[in-house]
């Protein structure tokens, strides 16, 4: 089968007061894959975020949903509605709201302005809420306070938070900063399971042996410029992103 582009860049510069933080990106990400982007503090990786979501302008260069969706010059609000969906690295569920409540908020939260207020969920806004629930394993304890979970599983209740929207694209920046090693494992697990022909997954990582497991596709960034993709197993031979990234 045709890989379909999800992403779409053309010669991205992102410049920051004279300081260039992208220089001349060119890259797709296609649907039905994870892709991971690496590379050493300061890479561009987030930054790169940033403008797919509409927080940073491009200074330069062309991006696109779809191919057709323009986003160098949406808004945030924008863009997110256009399925594009990110998780920063800290989690931000409320901690006062049971797991159930923080999933139904999000729900809510991607209506439409009319019906945003209402309080009651649909059956089918339920059912999804379930669903959810299952996905990121929390479906013994819906109602526990999100205040009182693991750090592990209030990431993996963001991740949700994100999933009962449906995106179209996925952006997940260093989703296992911070966990054990029985939570890493985990998380891979499920961001396994969230590939679908219909979704494109973009993860930025530090935990090689977790990118090496997730990943169909490495992006390598150095100094705001792509250094290397491919395998994981590829990038792993790749003397260059040896030198500046994996050596150290
Ligand atoms: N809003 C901004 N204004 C000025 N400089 C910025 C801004 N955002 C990022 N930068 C700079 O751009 C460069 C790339 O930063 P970015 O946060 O994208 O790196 P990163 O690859 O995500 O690194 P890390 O692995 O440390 O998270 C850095 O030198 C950073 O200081
Ligand atoms: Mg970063």
């Amino acid at each position: 089968m045709p890989e379909r582009t999800a992403i779409y860049v053309d010669g991205l510069h992102v410049n920051f007061s004279g300081f260039s933080a992208i220089t001349n990106l060119s890259l797709e990400i296609f649907y039905g894959q994870v892709r991971a982007i690496i590379g050493p503090n300061g890479a561009g990786k987030t930054t790169f975020l940033d403008v797919l979501t509409g927080k940073t302008r491009p200074t330069r260069g062309e991006v696109f949903l779809d191919k057709s969706t323009d986003l160098g010059r949406r808004d945030e609000a924008w863009i997110a509605r256009r399925g594009i969906s990110r998780k920063f690295q800290k989690p931000s569920v409320f901690d006062a709201l049971s797991i159930a409540q923080n999933l139904e908020l999000a729900i809510r939260r991607g209506r439409g302005y009319g019906a945003m207020l209402r309080s009651w969920l649909r059956a089918d806004e339920r059912e999804r809420v379930a669903a959810v629930m299952r996905r990121i394993g929390l479906e013994a304890v819906p109602n526990e306070l999100a205040g009182t979970l693991s750090h592990g599983q209030k990431q993996w209740l963001e991740i949700g938070m994100m999933l009962v929207a449906d995106p179209k694209v996925l952006l997940l920046d260093e989703p296992v900063a911070g966990m054990s090693e029985h939570e890493t494992e985990r998380t891979a697990e499920l961001i396994r399971s969230l590939q679908s022909p219909e979704r494109a997954v973009v993860v930025i990582e530090h935990d090689m042996e977790f990118v090496e497991r997730i990943a169909d596709l490495v992006t390598v960034l150095h100094e705001g410029r792509i250094l290397g993709e491919g395998s994981m197993h590829a990038i792993r031979q790749d003397p260059r992103v040896i030198e500046v990234y994996l050596g150290r």
